[in-house]
């Protein structure tokens, strides 16, 4: 677990605090569809007002490359931040540097809140520029980062900044890192790593690295049929990466090499196409039809990795483990995933999940609550499973001066 200051190492009251957030939150017809990143950014900003802290919140959003676009505006954000902290006023800064940022961190009192524009609106951010982070540095005397979504970027708000202030986490960062630790750095054994999702390739490194950290690792999603037929099964028109099996087989041969057992599908829901309400059906892994594609894991499948989950004392989930956006074939990754919130629930499993189509399969199952923690971050998330140093959580651990929390 890396060192780092936490908020309650620092002294905020009366002070100009720069909060890197990440409201990088999907919004659609000017509305936010989707407020979890918002909400669970709250509690660090409620912490700092009750200190006395002037918080300047900053983010990103979207992919403006360094100019200024209306359509990426953070002003609609102003209005749901506002109702995540209990309606406290937000005021909003339209540039993130600059006189009108000053003028409006000027006018905060202890205790308020101010929004910046997109700081992607200057190609300084994503250049990790030291004279753009000198421009942010002059509007606070403190920096916090809960910005753990956004950490695998080495950007001049979440890296150059912090060389140029006192930087501590914030309390989303703070669990984050504390529930991913906990998950594969420090577990209790046996660790089961769920792994889903369309293809193997994009999931190499991932692959590689967990498989020299768990005990099982049960894998699903179209993924699953890349290896299966580097077992010499045949998927039929089924999504895979034919060019990828040899790859795929020294995979299998690392895993037997370290001990990390491998649990593949047995069964199989298939159907011609994939289109809801199309006729599906269950059939054994080695008769999936030429002429159908593999969707979702079968029943037997669901219980061969239930039995898993019930040997397991922690899961890291990362990939749905069928075509879940489209009804019936969510059934075997609901079915998982109500498996892993009733272990749970009983305190028999720690259960930490993320990344984006992970996410959303736990939500559409309503089962986002259920788990022990479940990531804000998706390409972070990703980054992390691969075994990566992540620059924002180096530049804490750099600017130091923590205990190791
Ligand atoms: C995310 O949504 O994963 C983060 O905000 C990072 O966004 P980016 O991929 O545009 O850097």
């Amino acid at each position: 677990m890396p060192k780092f200051r936490i908020l309650d190492d620092i002294d905020v009251r009366g002070k100009r605090v720069l909060l890197r957030a990440d409201l990088n939150v999907p919004v659609k017809d000017g509305r936010v569809t989707d407020p979890t990143r918002i909400e669970r950014l709250a509690p660090t900003i409620e912490a700092l007002i009750a200190k006395g802290a002037k918080v300047i919140v900053m983010s990103h959003f979207g992919r403006p490359k360094g100019e200024p676009d209306p359509a990426l505006s953070l002003r609609p954000l102003v209005e749901p931040l506002e109702k995540a902290i209990g309606g406290r006023d937000v005021v909003f800064a339209s540039d993130c540097i600059g006189d009108e940022a000053k003028r409006v961190v000027a006018g905060l009192k202890p205790s308020q809140v101010a929004l910046l524009e997109n700081l992607r609106f200057h190609k300084g951010e994503e250049a990790n520029s030291a004279e753009f982070a000198r421009s942010l540095a002059e509007l606070g005397d403190v920096y916090v980062d809960d910005a753990f979504s956004a950490a695998h970027r080495a950007h001049a708000s979440i890296d150059a900044l912090t060389r140029l202030l006192p930087a501590a986490a914030g309390k989303l960062m703070e669990a984050e890192l504390h529930a991913l630790n906990a998950a594969l750095e420090s577990p209790a054994r046996p660790v089961l790593a769920l792994v889903g999702g369309a293809k193997v390739s994009t999931k190499l490194d991932l692959l590689r690295f967990i498989i020299g950290k768990v005990d099982l690792l049960a894998i699903g999603g179209a993924m699953a049929n890349t290896l299966l037929l580097a077992q010499g099964k045949e998927v039929g028109r089924s999504l895979c990466e034919r060019d990828m099996t040899e790859t795929a087989r020294q995979l299998l041969a690392l895993a037997a090499d370290r001990n990390c057992r491998v649990i593949l599908p047995e069964d199989a829901v298939v159907a011609p196409e994939l289109a809801s309400g199309v006729a599906s059906r269950e059939v054994a892994i080695d008769a999936v039809p030429r002429d159908a594609m593999i969707l979702d894991i079968g029943a037997k499948t669901v219980a061969r990795i239930g039995a898993a989950l019930g040997e397991a004392r922690t899961l890291v989930w990362n990939g749905p483990l069928g075509a879940f956006e489209t009804p019936p074939f969510d059934r075997g990754t609901n079915a998982v995933a109500q498996r892993a919130a009733q272990l749970t629930r009983d305190g028999k499993l720690l259960s930490v999940a993320g990344g984006g189509d992970t996410v959303a399969a736990l939500a559409s199952a309503g089962l986002s609550d259920e788990l022990s923690y479940v990531s804000t971050a998706g390409g972070a998330f990703l980054e992390w499973l691969e075994g990566r140093e992540l620059p924002g959580v180096a530049a804490l651990s750099r600017a130091g001066g923590g205990a190791e929390h």
